[in-house]
Parts: C-alpha cells; structure tokens; sequence
C-alpha cells in the first residue's frame, strides 16, 4: 500500500507542486491548507508522513507540531518541517517543537524527496524492530559489584578522558533521582534523565533526547540524573530508558552508561546490548564475590564472558586489604586496571566540579583513569 503523506501549505502553488512530485513518485497525498486543518486531518487520515509548512495565518506549523507530538497516538508521526525561514533559531524551534527534519524553501524536489524517502525508511525500520534497536555508538556500561564504589567517578572521568581527546562522547547517568555527576562536573541542578523519563516511548524522538543534553566546556555531552530522590521511582520505565539509549547511542561514537549497581528490567536489557560492560569491585572478599556472582547472572543472560572486565577500586588507604593479585585469583580473571586511592583529589574534584583527570592530570589516579580508558577504547566492539 502507498505511504500516505500530508502536505501542509497556505500557499496553494507550493501544495500542487509538492503534492503532483510526491504523488508521480507513488505516495498518497493528502493536503491540509492551514494548521487546523493539518490538525483535523493527523486523526481522519494517519499520514505515514507530514509535510509542514512553519508560516501560515492561523496555527503556525510549529504549534501544529508540537500539539501532534502531544498526542500519544500521532507522536511518532515523522515530521519534516518545510519553510522559507532558514535562520538557525527557526531551525533550533523547529527541532524543539518536535520535527525530525527541517529542509529551507526553496528546496530541489530531489532534495525533499531523499529527505522524505529517508524520514519514511527510518520510521518504518522502529515501527518493525521488535529486537535490538540500530545503534551506531560503542556503548560502554559501567556498573558496581555494590553501592559506593566509586563507579560514577570513573564514569564521569573515563568520559572527561574521552573528551580532553577530541572523541566523541555522551554520558548517560542512569541513576534518576541519584546525581552525583551533575556535581562532579559543575552543572547545576542536572533534570535531563527525569525529563525524558517523563515521556512515553512513543513520544520520543531524537530531537527531544538532544535537547536534554548538557554541554561541557571540556566538549563532553552528557545527559544527567537529578538529585530528587523520588525520582528513582523510574528506573522501571524500561521502555523509555530503551527508547533514550537508542536516540543517544544514534548521537555519538561514543556512549558511556553510569548504571550504579544491582540489576533492573532496564539495566539487564542495557548491559546485553553493551559492546563493553565495565564491573567496578573493591579488594575486599565479600564484594569480590558479588561481582563473580554478577557476572554470572550476566553470563545466563547471554552476555559474552569477553564483553566484561572488571576494574578494581580501592578508595582506602588500609594496610588490611588483599592486594591485586589475590582479588585476581578469587575473580579468577585479571583486573582490566586498577584505581588507588586519591581521596583529597577525589574530594577537591567533587567541591570544584572539575574532574578528577582535568584537575590534576599528573596524579597517578589520572594515569590510571586514562589506562582505564585506553583499553576500553582499545577492545574491538562487542
Ligand atoms: N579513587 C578514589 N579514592 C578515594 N575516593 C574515591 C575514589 N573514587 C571515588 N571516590 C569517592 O568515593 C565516593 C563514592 O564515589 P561515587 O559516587 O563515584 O560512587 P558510586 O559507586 O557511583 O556510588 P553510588 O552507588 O552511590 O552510585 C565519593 O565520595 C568519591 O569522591
Ligand atoms: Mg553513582
């Protein structure tokens, strides 16, 4: 059946023409000559696609588009907006109202039809996925054997590490309600992560998950959790964390996951589609054994035994703990690195909100960070 397309114009010349193009090439048109019209006909005729002109008299087309994006029911609707303003605030409100592509008038008919052809293929490639969704990025998942290791720190500092190297890098901090890297790199009052969590699957689209992201001057991106602790509560949202990783991991080369610890619905599926998963454990018995028993459940899951490393974490300064080979033998598996322990560095790192690896780059937990780094980096992609 012909993919059904809404064009919607004021100006009639411009509806004929793209409508007679795009009909000659095998789609259905349906043509809307006002933004409540536009409206009216989104719920009377599903288009596949809509067409969408930014100046009209009555609703202007980002209004339209963002009232459409309201709608649970036509949210996922591909937009491309289709306008003679071609300033970047037009583009940016544009992108901000919920289009997923903005073309400037006037545009070769090629030109708009690749665009429409593409925004077509891409949506029918989501509403088919039933399994792993595209993903472009290497995505690294960082979890703790248990609570407090020190897992957000190296998350946060393996991407400052990533970023101070001019590599492409976004940083998800899956911890609702339980920021801690909003601090550790001087961003105030972090909300990105209970943003999006606050939208339905089928709302989502990349450029809502873009605008949540924050900028670093360091380069690094990152979207990060609040310090609401009520927020946890949405750690269950498996289906919007999904839909999150899948827009960010189509946004970078590079996607780092802070998952805390333990296991969830939404980080198990996270950790099995990761091309690295990075398991944080300190040199004490007990948390030795809850990392070999995470693994294990990670291995039932499916997850390659050659996609997990671990790290040992040593925060303290005791002569009582085991030294690294020991942890090595009872883990039976090498440690990928190991991070000693820097606690005034650590301290004056989160007071400051620069990272531990830009704030004192020669100490030897910054070397240590960036070997860390560098053998992520180096393992093929999973
Ligand atoms: N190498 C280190 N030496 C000393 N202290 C450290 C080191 N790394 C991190 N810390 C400190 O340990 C504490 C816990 O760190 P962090 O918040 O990164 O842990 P986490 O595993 O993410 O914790 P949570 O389970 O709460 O998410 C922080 O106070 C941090 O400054
Ligand atoms: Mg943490």
């Amino acid at each position: 059946m012909a993919e059904k397309i809404l064009v919607v114009d004021d100006d009639l010349d411009t509806l004929k023409l793209v409508g007679m193009m795009l009909q000659r090439q095998g789609y259905n048109i349906v043509a809307a000559i006002n933004g409540a019209q536009a409206l009216s006909k989104v719920p009377a005729e599903k288009p596949d696609l809509i067409l969408l002109d930014v100046m009209m008299p009555d609703i202007d087309g980002f209004e339209v588009c963002r009232r459409i994006r309201t709608d649970s029911n036509y949210a996922s609707i591909p937009i491309l907006m289709f306008t003679a303003k071609t300033q970047v605030d037009d583009k940016v409100q544009g992108f901000e109202s919920g289009a997923d592509d903005y073309l400037p008038k006037p545009t070769h008919p090629a030109e708009l039809l690749a665009h429409v052809k593409a925004l077509l293929g891409r949506s029918r490639s989501t509403s088919t996925a039933t399994t792993v969704p595209v993903k472009r990025a290497r995505i690294i998942c960082m979890i703790g054997a248990k609570g407090g290791l020190g897992t957000s720190t190296l998350a946060v500092n393996i991407a400052a590490t990533m970023a101070a190297r001019k590599q492409d890098v976004i940083l998800l901090e899956l911890r609702p309600g339980l920021g801690i890297a909003g601090a550790l790199l001087g961003i105030n009052k972090p909300s990105g992560l209970t943003a999006l969590l606050q939208r339905k699957p089928e709302e989502m689209n990349t450029a809502m998950v873009e605008k949540e992201i924050v900028g670093h001057p360091s380069g690094l991106r990152a979207v990060l959790a609040s310090t609401e602790p009520h927020d946890y509560a949405m750690i269950v949202q498996t289906a919007r964390i999904e839909a999150i990783v899948t827009s960010l991991a189509s946004l970078t080369q590079n996607l780092i996951i802070d998952l805390g610890c333990g296991l969830t619905e939404a980080t198990a599926k996270l950790l099995m589609g990761a091309d690295h998963v990075v398991i944080l454990v300190e040199p004490m018995r007990h948390t030795i054994l809850m990392a070999k028993a995470l693994m294990t459940d990670l291995e039932t899951l499916g997850l390659a035994k050659s996609r997990i490393e671990f790290v040992l974490v040593n925060r303290e300064r005791s002569s009582l703990q085991m030294g690294r080979a020991k942890v090595e033998e009872i883990l039976t598996q090498p440690a990928m690195g190991m991070i000693t322990p820097a606690p005034e560095l650590a301290y004056q790192s989160a007071e400051s909100g620069v990272p531990i690896v830009a704030r004192d780059p020669s100490a030897m937990v910054s070397d240590q960070i960036r070997q860390v780094t560098d053998r992520v980096m180096a393992k093929s992609r999973g």
